[in-house]
């Protein structure tokens, strides 16, 4: 930013050229004391070189600055302070957010290269996990940063649809199922299937190679196997679909671990090739001592293929087909070993790429203090959490707005906004218990809260469509426009830090320090009147929203005009 460079151009002069312009501005630090100043230079760095006491170096340098955007420069201990002058600074701040528009705070880091995104990819004929909708959501906000950052994400679903379980749930079914039954609720029937193999294998040893033997019919292709496996996968993802729509999240790629069926061989005869892989009772492994990691099992004794077989063929797919900058993993904490040994196996493999695939590990969701399994009557629980939400959403516009056109719009997007939000708030690693009453709050640090703001930012603005703007100058001069302008200003700063980390809720907390500013501004001024600061004081209205607006897009939650 613009005042940035005139504090920096300052000390470079005054200290005649001693440091670069980059070495002070990695020196620059904002003063936790906000009577201190804006911005502070410690001066700790120049005792040796200009053999002095650091305080007596700052005092020098404060009889050497001057500049008009730089309303005071005062010397506390070994720091030189500095307070801008805000109405130069807001100007700045301002005339920046009104060129870029909606692209203020977007970044050219990632050069429009690849970056796909492994999220969400619930289990076919399971049902999908809080842990999978913390995948999703946090897997989307992701991918929106990655856009903003320049990147072009790639949403992948890499559906769980392999494996042994597919055997087992043939058998079942071909047992004790009907078409009616799985068509009439897919995921609970298939899940009753499921469990009823695993009580009846208890104390029938047959059943488990009969579950062997349908998997391996399966992988060669015969035909009932198949129409089987796709009808439970088709089942299966219409439910999902609709949560996915609920949402509001869409994939650019379905291609789930079957995809990969045919494109596993190769990497068993690389492995092969390069040495790697080791006989051990008939499995094929892939030692990883070296690395500290158990060794990867590739290879059954029968021939069947396993979960890290599937990742290293999407892998290698990914880098072939997206030439990725960076390849991403949405997955729960529970897998880092998994992903560890994905990596480690590509590694050794000679791909020096697999430095640049990142397992992004979130922590678990209880509910009401207990944790969820997803055992059966949970399968509701996602989707009725959802409706739950929006109804208690809508009991609150109901009470509050009562006459709001577009209700029932307004609250699907307040419930499953204050969902997602509530989700993304939260350092992804933390655990968290969900209660849904506290979710949907329209105070506190919640997602209605932050929405509820830019909704009243954008009645200010219609309201003041009747009024007479006149001058057009930025006169703001209390400390509370002043919290919102310096806010406004990190807006990019921001955004860049969120990507990096991959970490949402860094937007979060941001959109929730905004909305505090902005409410105590609120409460604190006379937004429309007609005198000289009005034309101010609108923008900063105007950009408030705006950003607001923005910083909800990035974490995948609608920003109504009005609630
Ligand atoms: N289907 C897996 C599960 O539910 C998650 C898959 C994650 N992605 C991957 N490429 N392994 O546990």
């Amino acid at each position: 930013m613009e005042y940035r460079k005139v504090i920096i151009d300052q000390l470079y002069q005054a200290l005649e050229e001693t440091l670069t312009t980059d070495e002070i501005a990695g020196l620059l630090e904002i003063p936790k004391n906000s009577d201190h100043g804006d911005v502070a230079f410690p001066c700790f760095v120049l005792a040796k070189q200009f053999r002095q006491a650091p305080q007596k170096i700052a005092e020098d340098l404060v009889s050497k600055i001057k500049d008009p955007s730089i309303d005071a420069v005062t010397a506390i201990g070994p720091y030189v302070n500095f307070s801008l002058n805000r109405d130069i600074f807001a100007e700045l701040v301002f005339s920046e957010m009104l060129e870029q528009g909606n692209a203020y705070g977007d970044w050219q880091i990632g050069d429009g290269r690849h970056v796909p995104i492994d999220m969400s990819s619930p289990n076919i004929a399971k049902p999908m996990s809080m842990g999978h909708l913390r995948s999703t959501v946090i897997g989307n906000a992701i991918a929106n940063l990655m856009a903003k950052t320049g990147y072009a994400p790639v949403k992948i679903n890499h559906l769980g649809d392999w494996g042994t379980q597919f055997g087992k749930l043939i058998v079942a079914y071909k047992k004790w199922g009907s078409e009616e039954a799985v068509k009439a609720d897919p995921i609970s029937e298939l899940l009753r299937l499921y469990v009823k193999f695993h009580e009846e294998a208890e104390t029938n040893e047959e059943l488990d190679e009969e579950g062997r033997h349908w998997f391996k019919e399966l992988e060669d292709g015969n035909q009932e196997a198949h129409d089987l496996w796709e009808w439970f996968k088709n089942e299966s993802l219409k439910e999902f679909n609709r949560i996915y729509h609920l949402l509001g999240i869409e994939f650019d790629s379905y291609h789930g671990e079957a995809f990969y069926n045919d494109k596993m061989s190769e990497v068993v005869d690389l492995l092969e090739e390069k040495g790697l892989l080791t006989n051990n009772r008939g499995a094929d492994i892939v030692d990883l001592e070296k690395y500290g990691l158990n060794p990867a099992l590739i290879r059954k004794s029968d021939g069947a293929t396993l979960y890290i077989t599937r990742d290293l063929a999407a892998a290698i797919y990914r880098k072939r087909t997206y030439d990725f900058a960076q390849s991403l993993y949405v997955v729960g904490n529970e897998q880092a070993n998994h992903f560890r040994q994905l990596k480690a196996v590509l590694k050794e493999m000679g791909y020096d790429w697999s430095d640049d695939m990142h397992h992004i590990p979130f922590g678990l969701i209880t509910l009401n203090g207990k944790k969820l399994s997803t055992r059966k009557g949970k399968v509701v629980l996602l989707e009725k959490v959802l409706g739950e939400a929006v109804s208690l959403a809508k009991d609150q516009i109901e009470a509050k707005n009562p006459d709001l056109a577009n209700k029932e719009e307004v609250a699907s997007a307040v419930g499953i906004g204050a969902v997602v939000f509530h989700d993304l708030k939260n350092d992804r690693l933390n655990n968290f218990d969900f209660s849904l009453a506290e979710v949907v709050q329209f105070e506190g640090e919640t997602g209605p809260y932050v929405q509820y703001t830019h909704a009243r930012a954008k009645s200010i603005l219609r309201k003041a469509e009747k009024l007479t703007v006149g001058r057009k100058d930025i006169v703001l001069d209390d400390d509370y426009s002043w919290a919102v302008v310096r806010l406004l200003e990190k807006y990019p700063e921001t955004v860049k830090l969120a990507s990096e980390k991959f970490e949402p809720s860094v937007i979060a907390k941001y959109t929730i320090a905004l909305a505090q500013a902005f409410n105590k501004y609120y409460a604190n001024s006379r937004i429309l009147e007609e005198d000289d600061a009005l034309y101010a004081r609108l923008q900063l209205v105007q950009h408030t929203a705006s950003v607001l607006k923005d910083g909800l897009k990035l974490l995948g939650v609608k920003a109504p005009n009005e609630m």
